[in-house]
């Protein structure tokens, strides 16, 4: 393949990518969208593997076969609720291979025309390396968390922001120090080494409930360490790649930060959830139960019934017989509609992947701010595995870790049934006043069996 070839064959993959990418912004279409992501980066392996700079054909073609292989096995195990997690992981790959190449490109440099041209050289491999290892370790400990292994809750080290102030300005000077000294693997080294430890403090200082914001900056960094690889690397489409993840992930944390009226900045500092005392200890009151005939009776006689889906529904796959009992409902008149909080579940959209895999239509599934007025009009609610998302707290406490951030406002319904399995805290670890307010009930137990024995009720 000719470099010219090699050229246009990019510029159609990135085409490619940016149709994914508008593809993926709408569920009808996201389908169409990874089918377009497939057939760029096909494009974009090929033009590469044939391309005139690729030698060692076999060697891409083993580490491609064992690579496929591991990614095809993990990809057909993974469990919806399970996928943050792979992503968090995936991204630490990026990173490594940011490290990796940035090395390598400094060991084995291309020839610089110019002097400019190999300080710029000299920048990039820096640069590159140093939010490589920034993303590496700061995703492991991402994939911790969010997979249980690390404590949810922020790392308070002394002096943290001073340390990652530090880490920044040493940083840099030993890049200054790299560019005039001509290169220094020393100095690489030693900012390395940095890199990863700011990674990791910066990540493991970030709280449960800002964990959906970490993930997508994570999204956002792989990017930019992508970018950097390609610059590296000469490789103009690894550059546009990069980029086009770097800046779609770094639009995507800063909707999440709106949704959840966080600042960007504090949530990356690790500023939120660790000067605040949490209020565990207050009494509440007592909280009442029910039955599934209870609320079978219930919900035959309201008019108007409001889904809100959490973790819990995904957990437990209740999202099918919840489509049972929401086609029911619909066949004797009621109108029953979905609330989807923007961070319900572990990742964006989860809910929304889950009801449209049983098939619940589309337009009944609504966003928290198209639905949080209707709350008041609603007879029966229908609170299936969320917790934090439904925290009165958020509005009620300033003091609490979650204060601040928008919710749907269940309460103001008529009749709330939370459905969980137990008395115990959501993934932010703040216990929820509503399970103990009036108007109130708790259905204890998985949330599909409560469902499926509803739907026998019904
Ligand atoms: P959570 O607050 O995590 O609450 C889920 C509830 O489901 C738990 O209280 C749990 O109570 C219940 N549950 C678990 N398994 C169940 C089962 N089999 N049957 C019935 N109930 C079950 O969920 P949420 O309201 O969806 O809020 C999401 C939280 O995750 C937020 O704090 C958010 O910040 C965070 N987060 C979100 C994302 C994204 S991007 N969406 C990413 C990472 C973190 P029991 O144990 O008592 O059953």
């Amino acid at each position: 393949m000719s470099a010219g070839l090699v050229q246009a064959a990019y510029i159609v993959a990135a085409l490619f990518f940016i149709l994914s990418l508008a593809g993926l912004s709408k569920q009808e279409s996201a389908r169409a969208g990874n089918y377009y992501g497939i057939a760029g980066m096909t494009i974009a392996l090929i033009a590469t593997i044939f391309g005139p700079e690729s030698q060692g054909f076999a060697w891409i073609i083993i580490a491609m076969a064992i690579g496929g292989a591991i990614g095809i096995y993990y990809a057909k195990k993974v469990e919806m609720t399970e996928m943050p997690e792979l992503v968090a992981i995936l991204h630490s790959f990026v990173g490594l291979a940011a490290v990796l190449v940035g090395f390598n490109s400094y060991l084995d440099a291309p020839v610089a025309a110019t002097h400019a041209e190999h300080v710029i050289h000299l920048v990039e491999v820096f640069l590159g390396v140093f939010i490589g290892a920034v993303t590496f370790t700061g995703s492991i400990v991402a994939f911790g968390k969010l997979r249980g292994v690390i404590s949810s809750s922020p790392l308070n080290l002394p002096h943290k922001h001073k340390m990652n102030l530090a880490a920044v300005v040493v940083s840099t000077l030993l890049m200054l120090y790299f560019v005039n000294a001509d290169g220094s693997m020393f100095a690489l080294i030693v900012m390395t080494l940095i890199a990863f430890a700011f990674g990791y403090h910066l990540v493991a200082s970030i709280g449960g409930a800002d964990m959906p914001v970490v993930v997508s900056m994570l999204n956002s960094y792989s990017g930019w360490a992508a970018a950097a690889a390609g610059f590296m690397l000469a490789n103009d489409l690894l550059i546009v790649t990069g980029a086009l993840v770097g800046s779609s992930g770094a639009i995507l944390s800063y909707i999440m930060c709106k949704a959840m009226n966080r600042s960007f900045i504090s949530v990356i500092a690790g500023g939120f959830g660790q000067e605040i005392s949490i209020s565990s200890n207050v009494d509440h009151g007592e909280h009442r139960e029910t039955s599934a005939e209870e609320v079978a009776e219930l919900l035959k006689n309201s008019r108007s019934v409001i889904i809100t889906p959490g973790y819990g529904m995904a957990v437990a796959q209740a999202q099918y017989p919840v489509y049972e009992i929401t086609e029911t409902l619909r066949a004797k008149g009621v109108n029953v509609r979905f609330g989807i909080h923007p961070v319900a579940g572990r990742l964006p959209g989860h809910m929304n992947v889950l009801l449209a895999e049983a098939k619940v239509p589309y337009d009944i599934v609504l966003e928290m701010d198209e639905i949080n007025d209707d709350f008041n009009e609603t007879d029966t609610v229908l609170v299936i595995g969320a917790n934090d998302t439904v925290n009165p707290a958020a509005q009620e406490d300033p003091n609490s870790p979650i204060a601040g951030m928008p919710v749907l406002e269940v309460w103001n319904s008529k009749n709330v049934i939370v459905f969980k399995r137990s008395m115990n805290t959501g993934y932010a670890g703040v216990q929820n006043p509503l399970f103990f307010k009036d108007n109130t009930q708790m259905l204890f137990g998985d949330a599909k069996e409560s469902v499926e024995a509803i739907f026998k009720a019904l």
